[in-house]
């Protein structure tokens, strides 16, 4: 009898492991084999890199380019300093100034171009991170020179500034009865809720300040309703900088509930059909145009990068992620923060044709000030469970609901539905991959190692042959007349209002720019070299930083 219990609970003892093991190979399975798919081990790996720079003569030839090709991208660094440092005084002045306080603007101005030519870089060219006015498409910085805006204010800029800033002027004189009284809500609220519920197809509404606050609130509901206590996001999806959905590189802090998994992969579906931890899926539909990548900065640059955007393919991955998340009881949301407004008036769920639980907003939708919104199912919004009284899903926060935000809000989402604006979703995307179809065409007429490649008005830079020094194509479009945010290249975001006429001036300053870059020797390339080697090279580098050893070598 004794027998038969121990031998009993010995197989189901073993059982169990057997069971766990099995979940925990699944998980292993629908990671993403690339660095980004295994946070833990990319953060210990980061910490071993070790620092190197290139002296101001390895800067030139860091890929064995021979003295003459090295000479020519001297003498192009110098015109570069002449007309983004020294035709700058008061730019550079400003900046200096923020730059003794601000450690945000270091950490920018560091990582927008490799860690090995940072300091080089930094001791021969500094830009202007100073802007005193916008009109149309363009931005003023303040030594008076206007530059295109490609960057598009990190996402917010959907419609034009000059439509931001009507929104804003209209919130303002809204709002300015009430000043900013907060507790009691501004009238503002509730048709701006209203209005949220229709475009999101979903029953109910809460604000918070930034798109961060928003997906933070929007897991907590999901872990509340459904008792569960992890959540899955995919490889290289951005959610702000809250840690849960930030493991890996650049969070210090552990996120022992997240799972991070391979964006479009059955192994991933597997994953979420047999687990009973998992509360919630968050997706960022920009991953559409790199599943799988982390946001592609010039930065990381150091060979080539990829983007497709296959609009079916996506849709389709979307629908058996819906499916599976019913199936399992599973909150999927939808995180528009970026991308909500962008590419349908009904944003992502619209686009894709797939309706999630809950739906964050932020960036563009108070009207150019900060925010951040979750809509949702009335289930899964509700912050208490009215037969447990002790049992709540605490979320507040002193500026939500702020008038000047709300009416702010309300002004945007009215002329949204101007008849102006309305028709600009017309044939949108057909109309931005016909421009960004001119543009790739530009560029091979005259045979330039790059292409863009679009999901609707977000545009990434792709260059069709290895270089060490694509990042250095970021100065001469800033050159050229063309403002990027510090990411760079990797992401250039257009106001849907663009003119097909600023476009093509756009497009002109641009092929310029590529024509500069090329003819000052940064594309020259070794025959027969290729992304592996360069690749190679790299790893070679790092391993005499880490040990202490000499490299050189040099292609006359
Ligand atoms: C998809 C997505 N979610 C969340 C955030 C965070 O928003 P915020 O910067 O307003 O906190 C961002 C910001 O870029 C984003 O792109």
């Amino acid at each position: 009898m004794y027998t038969e219990v121990l031998v009993t609970g010995a197989v189901a003892a073993l059982v169990l492991v057997a069971h766990a093991a099995r979940a925990r190979l699944r998980l292993s399975r629908a990671k993403h084999r690339s660095l980004a798919g295994h946070s833990r081990w990319a953060r210990r790996l980061a910490k071993l890199l070790p620092y190197y720079g290139f002296d101001a003569q390895r800067f030139f030839d860091s890929d064995g380019a021979p003295a003459a090709i090295a000479a020519q991208r001297k003498a192009g660094l110098a015109t570069l300093r002449t007309r983004l440092q020294l035709d700058c005084p008061q730019s550079q002045a400003l900046t200096a100034r923020l730059e003794a306080s601000l450690p945000d603007l270091a950490f920018t101005n560091a990582y927008r171009v490799p860690f090995q030519y940072r300091q080089t870089l930094g001791e021969q060219l500094r830009v202007g991170a100073v802007a005193v006015s916008s009109h149309g498409a363009q931005i003023r910085d303040a030594d008076g020179h206007d530059r295109y805006d490609l960057s598009g204010s990190y996402g917010v800029n959907v419609f034009g500034y000059e439509f931001y800033k009507q929104c804003i002027a209209d919130g303002v004189r809204r709002a300015a009865a009430l000043g900013p009284v907060l507790g009691p809500y501004h009238p503002a609220v509730a048709s701006n809720a209203e209005r949220l519920r229709e475009i999101s197809g979903l029953d109910a509404v809460s604000f918070h300040m930034s798109g961060t606050e928003a997906v933070m609130q929007a897991v907590r509901l999901a872990c509340y309703h459904t008792r569960r206590t992890h959540l899955v996001r995919f490889c290289g999806a951005y959610h702000g900088w809250w840690g849960d959905v930030q493991p890996g590189i650049g969070n210090p802090v552990p996120a022992p509930h997240t799972y991070t998994l391979e964006d479009m992969a059955d192994t991933a579906l597997l994953v979420l059909e047999t687990r009973r931890d998992i509360a919630c899926v968050l997706v960022n539909p920009l991953q559409a145009l790199h599943p799988n990548a982390p946001a592609p900065g010039d930065g990381s640059l150091l060979t080539t990068r990829g983007a497709h955007f296959d609009r079916a393919a996506y849709g389709a991955w979307l629908a058996r992620l819906r499916e599976v998340c019913t199936r399992r009881g599973i909150v999927l949301v939808f995180d528009e923060v970026f991308m909500g407004f962008r590419l349908a008036a009904g944003g992502a769920q619209a686009y894709f044709g797939v309706t999630a639980d809950l739906v964050t907003y932020g960036k563009t939708v108070a009207g150019g000030l900060p925010i951040g919104v979750v809509c949702g199912r009335h289930d899964l919004m509700q912050r208490y469970h009215p037969d447990r009284p002790g049992d709540i899903c605490f979320a507040r926060g002193t500026f939500n609901s702020h008038p000047y935000v709300m009416t702010a809000m309300a002004s945007f989402l009215e002329r949204i539905q101007h008849p102006d604006i309305v028709a600009l979703y017309d044939g949108l995307d057909a109309r931005w991959n016909a421009r960004a179809a001119t543009l790739n065409q530009r560029l091979d007429d005259l045979g330039l190692p790059l292409r863009v490649t679009n999901l609707s008005s977000v545009w990434t830079v792709c260059y069709t042959q290895p270089s060490r020094y694509h990042w250095m194509f970021q100065f001469y479009l800033r050159s050229a007349g063309l403002a990027l945010s510090w990411v760079g290249t990797g992401r250039l975001i257009f106001s849907i209002d663009y003119s097909d006429d600023d476009l093509d001036e756009v497009f002109r300053r641009f092929v310029g720019a590529a024509v500069a870059m090329r003819d000052d020797g940064w594309w020259w390339c070794p025959p027969g070299v290729d992304a592996h080697d360069i690749r190679r090279r790299l790893v070679g580098e790092m391993l005499a930083a880490r040990f202490g050893m000499r490299t050189a070598d040099r292609h006359e």
